[in-house]
């Protein structure tokens, strides 16, 4: 049966929000579109462009597409991928990067080519910075701009990076990680202490350029900020609240993450 058929839709202001039994349904939804891309972009003789996130939201994501390709039924050779963000400082070769978690979680069980993939790097001099950022953002661009960027949502209301604060025109850069992020992120660096204090991340309006935006939260710890994003005002203060005035982004939940929406 096709899951979306189980799928409860929900309209706020401007953003579709899909809720499902569990995260596996939902992220079996998320991977067919996905796969559907890949096909109608390859068909046209186009190379798909994906945004891509990391957390442990996105794994059902990338544990699916894995499956699809190894029962032949998807190829990522002709896929370009950008990731939206990485720790900083962080070598890439450290288990709790966004780069080792990209190529354990999915870049190292698909037929993606190596050149095709871009991940923030962590271990840049402070001073190349602001010109990486704007190489990376050149990049993205350069290959046509994201077709589909997906999201989780941080418990501050973050996307990517982007922590409270960020405003809907930002640009990538390197940005201070806030509190909450760094206390949610202590359990896999053995500390809050070991978490780097800054990250590198796409802006906002990076964001707002894809296509294409789905954003995804599980959980009920997931569920006041995620009432945030769906039924507040647009407002710095919660960055993912960005996503209403794009025309082409949807909110797909599980159904603990939805216990807060009216
Ligand atoms: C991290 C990442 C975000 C991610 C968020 C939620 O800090 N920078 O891109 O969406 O936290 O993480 P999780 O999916 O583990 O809840």
């Amino acid at each position: 049966m096709d899951t979306t058929t189980k799928a409860n839709r929900k309209y706020s202001k401007q953003i579709p929000v899909y809720i499902y039994d569990n995260a596996d349904a939902a992220s079996t939804h998320v991977a067919k579109q996905i796969v559907d891309l890949i096909r109608k972009k390859s068909e046209r003789g186009e190379c798909p462009v994906l945004g891509l996130a990391t957390g442990s939201t996105p794994l059902p994501v990338y544990r699916e597409l894995i499956k699809l390709y190894r029962n032949n039924k998807i190829s990522f050779q002709n896929v370009i991928t950008f990731n939206l963000d990485e720790y900083y400082p962080i070598e890439p070769s450290t288990r709790q990067s966004c780069a080792a978690y990209m190529y354990d979680n999915l870049f190292n069980h698909i037929d993606i080519k190596e050149k095709n993939i871009h991940i923030p790097s962590g271990n840049l001099n402070r001073d190349e910075i602001a010109e990486y950022c704007r190489n990376y953002e050149n990049k993205i661009v350069d290959h046509g701009g994201i077709d589909l960027q997906l999201l989780g949502i941080g418990r501050t209301g973050h996307i990517g990076f982007n922590e409270p604060g960020s405003v809907m025109n930002s640009n990538m850069r390197a940005v201070k990680l806030d509190k909450l992020t760094r206390e949610d992120a202590a359990d896999d660096f053995m500390g809050e202490e070991n978490v780097p204090r800054q990250g590198i991340t796409m802006g906002v309006s990076t964001i707002l350029g894809a296509d294409k935006i789905i954003l995804m939260a599980w959980g009920k710890h997931k569920a006041n900020i995620v009432a945030q994003l769906v039924e507040d005002n647009i407002s710095k203060h919660v960055p993912a609240t960005f996503l209403q005035e794009h025309s082409n982004a949807e909110v797909i939940l599980d159904k603990s993450a939805a216990c807060k929406l009216t």
